[in-house]
């Protein structure tokens, strides 16, 4: 079982806000024989967790990174170099995960010093209900064992791919913005059932339940354009929305949403 790699690993996250909460959240479901230790500005955060005998709450994250194996970093990135460079002195032989948006490996690795070991992530935030899409890539002196590790973790809160770190603006524009694009899809088509009588809470599940059954198709290995050919009758409903959809350029749209998350990613890291 891949979560075995884990077992009696010392786990720590700085930063409990909406990532850091959900990976912990996570790992607590899923991952046994682990203990986490966990640091962040705000008190409140790290109360919410007070109860869970597998959970240490730290007073710093200097305190953290001595006690922890491998470290998660969940912190926004401009907070990210303030955080790294007081703890890179206690990061020899130690992993760092950082999910931080735009910061390069080389960037971490700058701030930790010579030889560390780290491990980029961009997870989203389906985090929240275990169907996180979490793409990875490893620095210059992290190993096949720390991506194997990092995978285990990001697995406990949704789906993992390895990726060159090349591509990380583009991921960010797909998945990490787009989890967003297609709640606004979900709740353009919840408005339009409004429109046409339905009450809100059962056109917006209706509407989020249709996206999931086409997801499920599409990653059961029905394309696109199968979906379309079962669905849309000579002379329908369907052909009708779709011409619909056409003449108002969705498709364009959409794509053009995730090009400009994916140019504003770019133009971030510059
Ligand atoms: N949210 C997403 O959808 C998403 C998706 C992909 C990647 N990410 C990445 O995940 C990271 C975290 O995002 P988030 O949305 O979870 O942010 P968040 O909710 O703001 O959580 C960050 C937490 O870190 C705390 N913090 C700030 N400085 C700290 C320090 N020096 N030591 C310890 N804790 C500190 C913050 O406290 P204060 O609020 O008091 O500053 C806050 O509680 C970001 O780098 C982001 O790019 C987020």
């Amino acid at each position: 079982m891949k979560s075995a790699r884990a077992k009696g690993k010392k786990i720590g996250i700085i930063g409990i806000g909406n990532i850091g909460t959900a990976i912990l959240r996570g790992l607590l479901a899923t991952v046994d024989d682990a203990r986490f230790l966990i640091s962040d500005l705000r008190r409140e955060s790290l109360n919410a967790f007070a109860g869970e005998s597998r959970v240490e709450i730290c007073d710093s994250n200097e305190e953290l990174a001595k006690k922890a194996d491998i470290l998660i970093l969940a912190v926004k990135p401009r907070d990210v170099r303030m955080v790294l460079e007081p703890i890179a002195p206690l990061m020899t032989d130690k992993l760092l995960i950082s999910v931080a948006a735009g910061v390069s490996t080389a960037e971490l690795e700058r701030y930790l010093g010579e030889g560390k070991r780290v491990i980029r992530v961009m997870p989203n935030i389906g985090a929240r209900v275990g169907e996180s899409v979490s793409a990875l890539c490893r620095g210059s002196n992290a190993v096949d064992e720390d991506e194997e590790l990092a995978d285990v973790i990001l697995s406990a809160i949704g789906s993992v791919y390895h990726i060159k770190e090349r591509d990380m603006d583009i991921i960010t524009g797909l998945s990490g913005s787009g989890i967003a694009f297609l709640a606004e899809v979900i709740d353009a088509m919840a408005d339009a059932g409004v429109h046409e009588g339905l009450p809100r809470d059962l056109a917006l599940t209706i509407a989020a339940r249709t996206a999931i059954g086409a997801a499920r198709l599409i990653l059961a290995g029905d394309d696109p354009a199968t979906i379309k050919a079962m669905t849309a009758s000579p002379g329908g409903t369907t052909i009708r929305g779709l011409y619909a959809m056409e003449s108002r350029a969705v498709r364009a749209a959409m794509m053009d949403a995730v090009i400009e998350a994916t140019r504003r990613s770019r133009e971030m890291n510059k």
